[in-house]
């Protein structure tokens, strides 16, 4: 009985320790029926592309618009695509809102999560969970790519230009940042001190709002992240994991496709990008229907 209560504990409550050195997992994936589940579906029916989108405890309303939208499970070119949302643990606990959150749960069997603080500056935390859990749960897929819940992502371009690219492995892409330099303002959202990072310049990186990896090197960045100290920014963070693989950025198309920021909507427009960003979940159904409509319309 105690051994029991014991192993169920391990289960639920397992804070992570490790905030300044190198990142450590003393934590495990929250066990439910929608893990089970999750683990089961790569296996029995292994995906082409798994979107791995972050979200927070309050954003019910947008993920169903993506469930609804870009984010469900689709064939393309017969290619499967799944979505899943990353999220860690609220950091304003509510009985009444853990009790919806636990039913959306177990209605759809989408949602990843471990016991960390949910917040803006944890984010490297939540990328790396999903980097985990693709290496030790579905390994079987091809590529992954990782997104935010403000974004548009046409799903049908980017399995097209990922099947014309036909390179499973050692690949990287997105919005490419190759000379970004830390920002030494204060009063800004991304102000990083010179304790924090004291380099001039960051290694190259792409965009958190939205990159694409194979399956490989996900696997390869949870190997390494044990070994690379903690840094706050997820999107740099995972660049210095590729430094340290050795990985180079590339470009998806010779036209850019991935946009940190939101082009106005028309079909040929948004036919012909991979992200937008900062889409309102009413926009996210507006132009997935437009461009599910038009999809003989010539551009
Ligand atoms: C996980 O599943 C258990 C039982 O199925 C449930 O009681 C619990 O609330 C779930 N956890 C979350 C975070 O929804
Ligand atoms: C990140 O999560 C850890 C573990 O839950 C927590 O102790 C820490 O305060 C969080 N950090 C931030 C910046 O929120
Ligand atoms: C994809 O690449 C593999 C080798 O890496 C090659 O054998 C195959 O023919 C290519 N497929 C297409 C459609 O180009
Ligand atoms: C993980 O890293 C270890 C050394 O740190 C290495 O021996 C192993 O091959 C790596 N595995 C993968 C899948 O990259
Ligand atoms: C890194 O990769 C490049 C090719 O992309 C190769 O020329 C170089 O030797 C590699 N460096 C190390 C240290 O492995």
């Amino acid at each position: 009985m105690a051994h029991k209560k014991m192993i169920i504990a391990a289960f639920v409550i397992l804070p992570c320790l490790s905030m300044f050195s190198y990142i450590i997992y003393i934590d495990v994936f929250k066990r439910n029926s929608s893990t089970n589940f999750l683990e089961a579906t790569c296996k029995q029916n292994p995906p082409f592309l798994v979107l791995l989108v972050t979200t927070t405890h309050d954003q019910m309303t947008v993920r169903m618009a993506i469930r609804k939208t870009w984010g469900q499970e689709q064939l393309i070119h017969g290619k499967r695509v799944v979505t899943f949302f990353l999220l860690g643990t609220n950091p304003t606990p509510s009985t009444e809102k853990d009790s919806f959150l636990s039913e959306e749960l177990n209605t759809y069997k989408d949602i990843i999560q471990k016991d960390f603080m949910d917040t803006y500056y944890n984010l490297t935390y939540k990328t790396l969970m999903g980097m985990e859990w693709i290496t030790h749960y579905c390994p079987q897929t091809h590529y992954v790519m990782k997104t935010d819940i403000d974004m548009f992502i046409n799903t049908f371009y980017l399995v097209e230009l990922l099947m014309r690219k036909n390179q499973t492995s050692n690949l990287f892409t997105g919005f490419l940042k190759p000379t970004d330099a830390p920002i030494r303002d204060k009063n800004s959202k991304w102000y990083i001190s010179e304790s924090e990072f004291n380099r001039d310049k960051y290694p190259p990186f792409c965009s958190g709002t939205g990159y694409v990896l194979s399956v490989d090197v996900a696997q390869r960045i949870y190997n390494i992240s044990s070994s690379i100290p903690f840094f706050k920014l997820e999107d740099v963070y995972i660049g210095l994991c590729l430094e340290k693989l050795n990985i180079t950025l590339q470009e998806l198309h010779e036209k850019p496709v991935f946009f940190p920021s939101k082009p106005p909507f028309s079909v040929c427009t948004y036919r012909n990008l991979v992200t937008s960003h900062r889409v309102q979940p009413e926009e996210m159904k507006l132009y997935w229907d437009a461009l599910e409509k038009s999809q003989d319309e010539e551009c």
